[in-house]
This record gives structure tokens, C-alpha cells and sequence, in this order.
């Protein structure tokens, strides 16, 4: 596997690649974990030439704390790339990104953008799509591979190429889970034993609200899981959300029947989201339901 540091090394490799071979992207923040390797053994399946790159990218964190405490495990990212035989890894610094101005770029995704994790981390998806496109532009992928895990960035990740014209294909993975549940994360290294065992009830939660969506409406579903995390004593709540996958608004239904009959949606496509802070650390998740 080869390391670039610089755009320009980079784009001289993929330059040099035979135009027939289709590469395959993979941006991440690295503290690599199983769920980013299952990306990339996708995108090996998928594609002639794997590219990946490892970038904090200072622009998408609203909480400076948050940015400071990153995990940084580089050494051992490049172990695990060369393990699973990754073609080339992208290693920029900020400066190689954004010279000496770091800032986003405001983007209008009609909407989504405004939902969720936009109305709880300003200006996070315009630092978001802001470096995606920027990576997009030096790798010039032909398929680049997001996880569901961050299902709101994924669809506006789709939103981006859509209204920049970038012939990318985005394929969506599923979330990649720990024995117990809970969803991979580079953030769960910073969880305290304590909170680190407390935090499989998220995904317990959510897979409990997803069999009580058959019979109850969206508001006494979003009621009771907002109740679970009240009574409990480490996790605090900060949303859950069902809503529509495609415009991710907020699925209305007070006034859809409650009581023990399955309730028939004429539209199926909806999706249960929430982010929980286990600490200091804030823990994101989501289900199909
Ligand atoms: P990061 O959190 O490092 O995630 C990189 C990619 O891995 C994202 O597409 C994310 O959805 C996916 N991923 C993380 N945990 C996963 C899991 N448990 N199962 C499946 N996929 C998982 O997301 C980012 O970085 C950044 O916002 C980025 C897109 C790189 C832009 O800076």
C-alpha cells in the first residue's frame, strides 16, 4: 500500500492508472475500526483500486473539545490498511487542504441539511460536504462508500454530487455493530467503562421502538423511548426522530389510530434516529423501521 501526503503525489499515482480501473473511495477520520474496514472490504469487492484517506477535518466539529479530543491512532490505521491489502492512503494536513483558510463552504441541500444532526451541530454538514467535495475533486473516484451509521451524511453526501454534477456513485453500508449492539465508533474508545457498558441500550432502545412502530404511532413511540432514556441514569437523550429516509422530516402521526392493530403506512420508507450523550461523548445511531 502506498502513503501520500500530498495532492499532488496522489493524483500523480491515480493519473498514472489505467483509465479501464475503477477506483474506489473511502473518506474517514481515521481510529480505524471494524466499521470502516467493512467500507473497504466493500469497496475492494466493488472496485480495481481502493483509495482512502485519514483527515480530522477541523471544519465539520461545532465543539472544540470535541475536535481536541479526536482519537488519532495513525501508526495503527496504516497496520490495519495493509492488512486488508488497501491500495493507497491520502494523509493530507489541514494546510494541504485548505491553505490558510479553513473555512466551509455554505452548500443549500433543500432542507436536509436542517434536520437532526444540522439543528443540533452548526454548520456541521457545510464542513461536511465542504471537505467531501474537496476530497471528491483531488481522488476523482468512480464510487465512493458511505456508512448508514451517519445515514443524514450519507444522503447529503448523495445531495452533493447530484448538484455539484460529480459522476460519482454513492453506495450506502450498512451500520457495523459490536456484539452488543452498540454501533462502531471512533468516539467509543473515549467512553468510560462505566458509560462503555451502559451504552448498548441505545441500539436495545431503538430495536424496541421499531417493534412498537408496528402498532403505535410515530408520537407514542418518539414518548416512550424519550421515557426509557429519562429513567435512566447515565445516558441523556438529546433527540429521537422517526422520519421519512428520502427528506428526512419528522414522520407526524398524533392523530394516527393507537392501539393494539398493526398500523398500515402507505409509505414504508421511514427511519428511527437519535444522538445520546453517554458523558461527555455524544453517540449517534439509527435503525430502518
Ligand atoms: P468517520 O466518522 O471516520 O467515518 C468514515 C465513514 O465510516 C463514514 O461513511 C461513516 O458513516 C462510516 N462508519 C463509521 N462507523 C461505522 C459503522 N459502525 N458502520 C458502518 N459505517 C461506519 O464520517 C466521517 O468520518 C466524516 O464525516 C467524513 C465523511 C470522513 C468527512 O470528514
Amino acid at each position: 500500500m502506498k502513503v501520500f501526503k500530498t495532492i499532488l503525489s496522489l493524483q500523480e499515482e491515480v493519473k498514472n492508472l489505467n483509465s479501464k480501473k475503477i477506483i474506489g473511495f473511502i473518506p474517514t477520520m481515521g481510529a480505524l475500526h471494524k466499521g470502516h474496514l467493512s467500507l473497504i472490504k466493500q469497496a475492494k469487492e466493488q472496485t480495481d483500486f481502493v483509495v482512502v484517506s485519514i483527515f480530522v477535518n477541523p471544519t465539520q466539529f461545532d465543539n472544540k473539545a470535541d475536535l481536541d479530543n479526536y482519537p488519532i491512532t495513525l501508526d495503527n490505521d496504516v497496520k490495519l490498511l495493509e492488512k486488508i491489502e488497501c491500495d493507497a492512503v491520502f494523509i493530507p494536513s489541514v494546510k494541504e487542504i485548505y491553505s490558510n483558510s479553513i473555512s466551509s463552504q455554505h452548500f443549500n441541500f433543500g432542507g436536509i441539511e436542517h434536520e437532526m444532526e444540522g439543528e443540533f451541530r452548526d454548520g456541521h454538514f457545510d464542513g461536511v460536504a465542504t471537505i467531501v467535495k474537496r476530497l471528491f475533486e483531488i481522488v476523482q473516484p468512480n464510487k465512493a462508500f458511505f456508512g448508514e451509521k451517519d445515514f443524514q451524511q450519507l444522503q447529503i453526501i448523495k445531495k452533493l454530487v447530484e448538484i455539484e454534477k460529480m459522476p460519482i456513485e454513492i453506495v450506502g453500508c450498512k451500520i457495523f455493530r459490536e456484539e452488543d449492539g452498540l454501533a462502531m465508533s471512533s468516539r467509543n474508545t473515549r467512553l468510560s467503562p462505566k458509560m462503555r457498558e451502559a451504552a448498548p441500550f441505545i441500539y436495545k432502545t431503538i430495536k424496541l421502538a421499531k417493534k412498537k412502530f408496528k402498532k403505535r404511532n410515530a408520537h407514542v413511540v418518539t414518548k416512550w423511548v424519550e421515557n426509557q432514556f429519562k429513567n435512566h441514569p447515565l445516558l441523556k437523550l438529546e433527540y429521537f426522530v422517526i422520519a421519512n429516509e428520502q427528506n428526512l422530516k419528522t414522520l407526524n402521526e398524533h392523530k394516527v389510530r393507537n392501539d393494539d392493530r398493526k398500523i398500515t403506512r402507505k409509505n414504508k420508507e421511514y427511519r428511527a434516529f437519535l444522538a445520546v450523550f453517554a458523558g461527555d461523548i455524544r453517540l449517534i445511531d439509527n435503525i430502518k423501521i
